[in-house]
């Protein structure tokens, strides 16, 4: 059986406790492997490691640190193929969204190998003659990064690429349902080139590594992606701790189609950010915000293109929609469908978990699409996380934005339209960190910032040249070249 170690200076460890958990392929129940179970004693031999080798690292001129970056993408390049297969049997997405996820990484690396050359301050004019002024960016030192288990490589480039980058360590606890996507990640960095002891490798429970992460002294940044509840959890510790968090939580994403709306793209759009994922990523399609003149037609062609979707093992080619990663979200989405029932949505296709033939052995739910829901419903307000979306009609754009906005999450939103009245006036009123104009609520580019506003987040953005504020902190610089002390706001005043 394939047995993954913990990754620490450069090294696969064996955890201190000896204990490992199983990874099951969550389309068919075979077990893929062993991973290890750490304890807080692991976490403290990688952060050690990683502070020793940040002493030297942060030293190493940019551009030079970037080399290892370029590396990493052209090995992630080389390997994609390779890695999608992993990650397909890891997770369960289908086989063309695990390439799309790897190609994700391979940009991000390219990108952030870039900012090596980049990292731009500012260099503004001082107030006082003979005096140069200037902010550079340093790093912060440690960063602990914790990452979940629907985008496993994406979200753990962007995260790591710009913490290395910009001259920080990196101590990494990537979910426990997707560690040999990490490994593979960390062997990537070693074949690259990058120095022992930066990024090391710590599997384990979040209640344990992660916790033990946020409270070592020596970590400075958390980095976090996964739910509200552990976010909310994080950020009060860490907060208490002084140390800087980024938060990236959950979403309760809406497409808006309006009356002038081309339908068929609104429908393709929908299927697309809906059920992409198995409706596993934050900035899944879970609302369809809907005018009432078009709502029919919009529910009898998104009900065809629904009940045609194939739901299988994403290996196959042909399959649309995976299974979704465990039991227990299987069963979690299944208590809010039958919430939705009760609460007096109408269930127009869907609402079941399915087991027949080869399913029975995986973890798989119908593509699930209710009707007649209300702003005030439970399915319209929590995230699911899985194949189910609900629409919810409307009389007119602002009633729209007004539904759109009222939910506690802010990270994605979409509307189709022709007018471009309507279209800027969705793009300055959706509350939302992303915003699709005729495309679907998934998708984003990882040039610009990832993230959202509320409930999602507290205010940082993954990816876009936003990463790096995440990972640096500002020096103001000021030489004086005068050869007398000049007090500012004072002598030239
Ligand atoms: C996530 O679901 O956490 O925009 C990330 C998208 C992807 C990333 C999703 N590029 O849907």
């Amino acid at each position: 059986m394939v047995r993954y170690e913990n990754y620490i200076n450069g090294e696969w460890v064996q955890p201190l406790s000896g204990s490992y958990t199983k990874n099951v392929n969550p389309a068919t129940g075979e077990v893929l492997g062993e991973v290890a179970k750490s304890g807080p004693e692991d976490v403290d031999r990688a952060v050690a490691a990683a502070k020793r080798a940040q002493k030297e690292w942060r030293l190493v001129p940019a551009p030079e640190r970037a080399e290892i970056l370029y590396e990493v993408a052209r090995i992630l390049k080389e390997k994609k193929e390779y890695l999608a297969e992993i990650l397909t049997s890891e997770m369960g997405k289908v086989i063309a969204e695990a390439r799309g996820e790897v190609q994700e990484a391979i940009d991000m690396a390219y990108y952030m190998a870039g900012e090596g050359r980049r990292l731009f301050g500012d260099t503004v004019p001082s107030e006082l003659r003979n005096k140069f002024a200037m902010s550079v960016r340093v790093p912060v030192g440690i960063a602990g990064l914790i990452t979940p288990w629907n985008f496993p490589i994406a979200i753990a480039s962007w995260k790591s690429l710009p913490a290395l980058v910009s001259g920080n360590a990196v101590v990494w606890k990537p979910a426990t349902e997707t560690p040999f996507m990490a490994a593979e990640f960390a062997k990537i960095y070693d074949e690259a080139g990058l120095p022992k002891g930066l990024l090391n490798v710590v599997f384990g429970n979040g209640s344990v590594v992660g916790n033990a992460l946020v409270e070592h002294p020596d970590v400075d940044i958390i980095s976090f992606t996964g739910s509200n509840e552990v976010g909310k959890a994080i950020n009060g510790r860490a907060g208490s701790l002084l140390k800087r968090t980024s938060l990236e939580m959950g979403g309760k994403n809406a497409v808006t189609v309006l009356e002038d709306a081309d339908i068929d793209l609104a429908v393709d759009g929908i299927v697309w950010s809906a059920f992409g994922t198995a409706g596993q990523r934050c900035t899944a399609c879970s609302r369809i915000i809907v005018h009432e003149s078009v709502k029919e037609e919009l529910e009898s062609k998104l009900l065809a293109r629904i009940r045609a979707l194939k739901v299988g093992n994403g290996l196959d080619e042909t399959v649309d929609v995976g299974p979704v990663i465990n039991r227990a979200s299987l069963e979690r989405i299944h208590s809010y469908v039958q919430k939705g029932v009760e609460e007096g949505a109408k269930l127009l296709c869907g609402g079941e978990i399915l087991s027949e033939g080869d399913l029975a052995e995986g973890h798989y739910y119908a593509p699930t699409l209710f009707t007649n829901v209300s702003p005030g419903m439970v399915i319209a307000r929590e995230e699911i996380f899985g194949p189910v979306t609900s629409i919810i009609p409307v009389r007119s754009l602002e009633e729209a934005i007004e539904v759109n906005n009222s939910v506690e999450f802010g990270l994605s939103s979409s509307i189709f339209t022709k007018d471009v009245n309507k279209v800027f006036t969705a793009m300055r009123d959706f509350d939302t960190g992303i915003v699709y104009v005729n495309a679907g609520t998934t998708g984003a580019e990882i040039h610009l910032p990832f993230g959202g506003t509320k409930g999602t987040g507290n205010g940082h953005r993954d990816s876009g040249v936003a990463a790096l504020d995440v990972y640096t902190e500002w020096k103001s610089v000021y030489v004086d070249f005068s050869g007398t002390l000049q007090r500012a706001q004072i002598d030239n005043k």
